[in-house]
């Protein structure tokens, strides 16, 4: 496996790639990867020719009093991990400095889907994703791009942006990489107190029945809510931020579900912010 630390480098290791007519796929990380990151690369192994993972854990994207200066960096562990799957080669910006100049004052406004959930409680959090995203597409014009499930309204805004910018890269979002408890994978689930986790085993809970009431034949948005907040409350889980039926390609919320949806939820367990999401439409029964 091939680590670059300087972008020119990365850049020309894509560009060569492509000359040789190989197709490539990019999965961008900030590091501290897990299983639900390396089945993004094995999506990619399995679908183009060669694999560029990326690492950086972009500071646009953090709001003040949000953890970037706590993110873990387990950086060594990280590159085993790519280097036993096989990956090609690794991007790994020498510092942000590498990524952003020290006046860096260019910015993506990130699309409409961008406003609500996520973008109204970290404002700002999009336009630093957005940004980040589309500066990695340039410096490695990747044939395909692999995002997660699990950050749901992410991969809603890099579509936006792919399709309203004509992006000439393929976007495809990967199913969700839970625990055998049920939990989805994160990099911030190493924070949990062996309490709190119990207690955050309820997300995936509420996320479960309210799928389970909507393929039961459900269709009222505030039905399925309030079986996802009492089964929060049972967890309990208090620091709700939002539990909503939304619809799966606008992200506006649905009153009758009528079309694809995906429930969404938010919450603080102690001083952890989780977030995880369902989708609710009929080939996504499970
Ligand atoms: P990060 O949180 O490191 O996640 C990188 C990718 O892994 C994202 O596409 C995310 O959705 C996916 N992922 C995380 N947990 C997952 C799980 N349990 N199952 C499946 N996929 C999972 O998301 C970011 O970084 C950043 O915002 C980034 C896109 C790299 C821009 O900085």
């Amino acid at each position: 496996m091939i680590v670059f630390r300087e972008k020119k480098e990365a850049h020309a290791w894509v560009l060569q790639q492509r000359k040789a007519g190989k197709t490539i796929g990019l999965v961008p990380t900030m590091g501290a990867l897990h299983a639900g990151h390396h089945s993004l690369v094995t999506h990619s192994q399995q679908e183009c020719d060669a694999t560029i993972a990326t690492i950086f854990v972009n500071p646009t994207q953090f709001g003040p009093g949000e953890d970037l200066a706590k993110y873990p960096q387990t950086l060594e562990a990280d590159l085993e991990g790519l280097r036993n799957l096989g990956t090609d080669a690794v991007f790994v910006p020498a510092s942000p400095t590498a990524m952003y100049l020290p006046d860096h004052s260019t910015y993506v406004t990130p699309p409409i889907v961008a406003s609500s959930w996520e973008g109204v409680v970290r404002p700002h959090h999009f336009r630093g994703v957005a940004t980040i995203v589309l500066k990695l597409f340039h410096l490695l014009p990747a044939t395909t791009a692999f995002f997660g499930q699990k950050d749901y309204q992410q991969s809603a805004v890099i579509r936006a942006m792919v399709e309203e910018f004509d992006l000439d890269i393929e976007i495809r979002v990967c199913p969700i990489v839970r625990d055998p408890d049920g939990l989805a994978m994160s990099s911030r689930n190493r924070y949990l107190t062996a309490p709190e986790r119990s207690c955050a085993l309820a997300i995936p809970r509420a996320l479960q029945q309210a799928a389970e009431a909507f393929f039961a034949g459900e269709r009222r948005a505030v039905v399925l809510e309030s079986k996802m907040y009492e089964e929060l409350a049972r967890g309990p889980v208090d620091g709700v931020d939002y539990a909503v039926i939304a619809d799966a390609q606008t992200l506006q919320r649905q009153i009758v579900i009528e079309r694809p949806a995906v429930a969404l939820i938010a919450a603080r367990v102690g001083s952890t912010r989780l977030i995880d999401n369902h989708l609710l439409s009929p080939k996504n029964r499970d």
